[in-house]
């Protein structure tokens, strides 16, 4: 173990310092195929630029018309001019809309939890299902983001705010996990519902092999196959991920504080809306530059996978409303949430341009688009957290 006070001369003599078990290979001790891919990552490929290119001395200033959101071989480290206001308009937007999972008081909600009868089992289950599926899912949504989607995007004002989207998703995790701890649950149980409960299941399931191939270090945009994946990637993310597959559960958990129960979680979940609701909005932005710049991407055969995607989705949401509430409960049922998960689609397929897919269906729950104008200033002053107390030492006599 080295540290600060060690002589320069002894640290330099010293070996390498080697983290856990790993240590990374001297270059002539990696395989073709790893260097092959490491180089893939670093310079641009088929597709557009990393950010992590050497630096080209005295090579002309970026402007505007050389921006594109995939592709881009401009220089990716420098954010200005702008191009893409909208982008550079949200991440403004998500910066103004900051918020702490702490400042939400759980005082009512523990107190509630405890009380033998504050609540029934079937609203147990919708708290502890949505949580199981919430905790694991914006994981996986940051780890995709990262991962995956990231170096596909070739525009600094885009990935400014991909970048405080990571962040959101990463509070997001934090509020679920504020809200286990504080009303005592099991997070063993909760955190693992994604690999043991059948209904949180199948939405991982879904998602996963669309993050898989765009984290692939051999997959490179440029290609018309490779970009209509991409496109169709961040479909199954933006669109359904965080535009339908969120949207029960926000229903289930905001309607329990409409009735005044549990209003501490459920004004987490407003302002975890809030923030998915803009995380969609600026994917479906992207989607549509993406068509703009690149009009022969949208295909008949992508535009009918697309939707058969957002039909499937549908009805696996459907299936995961009838599993958590199997009996009907707080005056919602099952097939208010199909009617409600039509209506949403349909947004969403106008929104990306495609036709609805379920015409003529109303919303069952307009008080849903109040929620989302929630003034975030006000609700705080209200409610803002004096003292946190975790279920495990708050007294109840
Ligand atoms: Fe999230
Ligand atoms: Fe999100």
């Amino acid at each position: 173990m080295l540290n600060w006070d060690d002589p320069l001369a002894e640290v330099e003599k010293s070996e390498p310092r080697v983290c856990g078990a790993t240590r990374a290979a001297p270059l002539e001790e990696t395989s073709a195929a790893e260097r092959a891919s490491v180089e893939a990552i670093a310079r641009p490929g088929a597709g557009g630029a990393t950010g992590l290119e050497s630096l080209e001395m005295g090579a002309g200033r970026v402007q505007v018309d050389d921006k594109k959101i995939i592709n881009c071989r401009a220089d990716l480290n420098q954010l200005v001019p702008f191009k893409y206001d909208w982008a550079w308009q949200k991440y403004l937007d998500a910066c103004a809309n900051h918020w702490m999972p702490q400042e939400i008081n759980m005082n009512a909600d523990i107190a509630l939890w405890k009380d033998p009868k504050g609540l029934t089992e079937d609203e147990r289950t919708i708290i502890k299902r949505n949580l199981g599926f919430f905790s694991t899912a914006d994981s996986l949504v940051a780890n995709n983001l990262v991962l995956a989607v990231y170096r596909h995007i070739t525009n600094p004002e885009c990935r400014q705010y991909l970048l405080r989207q990571a962040f959101e998703e990463a509070l997001h995790t934090h509020a679920y996990q504020y809200v286990v701890e504080s009303l005592g649950l099991d997070e063993g149980e909760i955190f693992n519902m994604y690999r043991e409960v059948p209904a949180v299941a199948h939405k991982a399931e879904w998602a996963l092999p669309y993050t898989q191939s765009l984290a692939d270090p051999h997959f490179t945009t440029g290609s018309v196959a490779a970009d209509q994946k991409l496109l169709r990637e961040l479909v199954a993310f933006y669109v359904v991920f965080e535009g339908i597959f969120f949207y029960v559960g926000f229903v289930q958990v905001l309607s329990m504080g409409r009735r005044n129960k549990m209003t501490g979680t459920a004004e987490q979940f407003q302002y975890i809306l809030r923030d998915e609701s803009m995380h969609m909005n600026f994917g479906i932005d992207v989607i549509n530059q993406i068509k703009l710049e690149n009009p022969h991407l949208w295909t008949p055969a992508i535009k009918e996978d697309i939707a058969t995607m957002i039909r499937d989705a549908v009805r696996l949401e459907s299936q995961y409303a009838h599993d958590t509430m199997p009996r009907g409960v707080l005056g919602l049922n099952a097939p208010m949430f199909e009617e409600y998960l039509h209506f949403i689609a349909n947004r969403r397929c106008v929104q990306i341009g495609l036709p609805e897919q379920y015409p003529g269906v109303g919303n069952p729950f307009p008080w849903m688009s109040e929620v989302l104008d929630l003034k975030k200033e006000k609700n705080f002053f209200e409610t803002r957290v004096t003292e946190y107390q975790s279920g495990g030492v708050l007294s109840w006599d």
